[in-house]
């Protein structure tokens, strides 16, 4: 089985956006991979945190993935600070990179410039590195990301072909798998732009939300005045994000699905619908582990000392091949 790995920030809300975009998925490859889920703690570092707030979402994620229905026996599930050797391997990466490299790395550029008089740590500008080293510590052959990281996997490639060219044979050299289409879910009221956490507005359906909420949110949801239920993205951006999301719960095509219908009201209120029973039983999970936080901790630990197996390991082939003694 090939190996698998993924991380996820910490982070208090996770959307439809998320749930369908990319945790739906990372449930459906643990089947056929060895599937390793990290919550990156400290890639959240990178950008000021509140202790109490890190420690809460760092539970309140690794609780999602489970709600959602990662398995812990299955795969390998872990927060990241608790594997003591990414950071370690994270230096050995920070010295494999060039300067010139992290500089052209678009999200260090968006999230710097975005606001010039901000704290900017120099974690962020290295974030890089550390990502690698979460990749390459588990010989990893494939990692699910979206478009938005496909930079920090080919920089991944770049650092372990780098690192095998200098010092020998050490690192597995990944590639980026692309997540099934039609799950890019738009903002039920700017259906021009992704569903986001930092837009949490009226166009916005949380995993966690109230569910009749959700039903009125749906209700509510920017569509076009020509009444014809086509999927056409340009054309009927609403629309289309309404067919998109009904087909990604139901396992449809959002094409095929736009012929059973001929009116809005229908189509909205059947894409709540699915919203709904597929939420309500992840609800009921994850109020489960909610009530139980020493069970999650619990977890955690088995699943970084299953990670740590692995990584020490790597980690070892790297340090003697760079020349660190024992
Ligand atoms: N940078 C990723 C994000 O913001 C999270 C991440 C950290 C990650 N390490 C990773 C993703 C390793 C895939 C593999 O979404």
């Amino acid at each position: 089985m090939s190996r698998l790995f993924s991380g996820i920030q910490p982070s208090g809300e996770v959307h439809l956006g998320n749930l369908l975009g990319a945790l739906v998925n990372w449930v459906t490859l643990q089947d056929e991979h060895d599937a390793i889920y990290c919550v990156v703690d400290l890639h959240a570092l990178t950008l000021p945190q509140v202790a109490d707030e890190l420690r809460r979402s760092t539970i309140a994620t690794a609780q999602m993935l489970l709600a959602v229905g990662i398995d812990p026996e299955r795969s390998t599930m872990f927060v990241q600070s608790q594997v003591p050797q990414h950071p370690q391997l994270a230096w050995l990466m920070e010295c494999t990179v060039s300067y010139g490299e992290l500089s052209r790395m678009t999200a260090f550029k968006d999230k710097s410039n975005r606001d010039s008089t901000s704290f900017i740590s120099a974690g962020l500008f290295t974030y890089p590195a550390l990502q690698a080293a979460d990749i390459l510590l588990y010989d990893t052959d494939v990692v699910p990301v979206g478009a938005d990281q496909r930079q920090h996997v080919e920089i991944t490639r770049d650092i372990a072909e780098r690192f095998n060219s200098r010092h020998g044979d050490t690192f597995v050299v990944p590639a980026h798998i692309i997540p099934p289409a039609g799950a890019r879910i738009m903002d039920l009221q700017n259906p021009g732009n992704k569903m986001s956490k930092s837009v949490d507005g009226a166009g916005t359906v949380n995993v966690l939300d109230d569910l009749a909420k959700i039903a009125k949110r749906f209700k509510r949801a920017v569509t076009d005045s020509d009444g014809d239920v086509r999927f056409d993205v340009d054309a009927k951006p609403g629309v289309s994000n309404l067919l998109s999301i009904l087909g990604a719960v139901t396992d449809r095509d959002p094409e095929a699905l736009a012929d059973e219908y001929s009116q809005y009201g229908p189509l909205k209120g059947d894409t709540a619908d699915a919203v709904i029973a597929m939420l309500e039983p992840i609800q009921a999970r994850y109020r489960e582990l909610e009530d139980d936080p020493a069970e999650t901790m619990r977890l955690l630990r088995l699943g970084a000392d299953k990670a740590e197996v692995i990584a020490s390991e790597v980690l070892a082939r790297a340090r003697r091949n760079v020349g660190l003694i024992d």
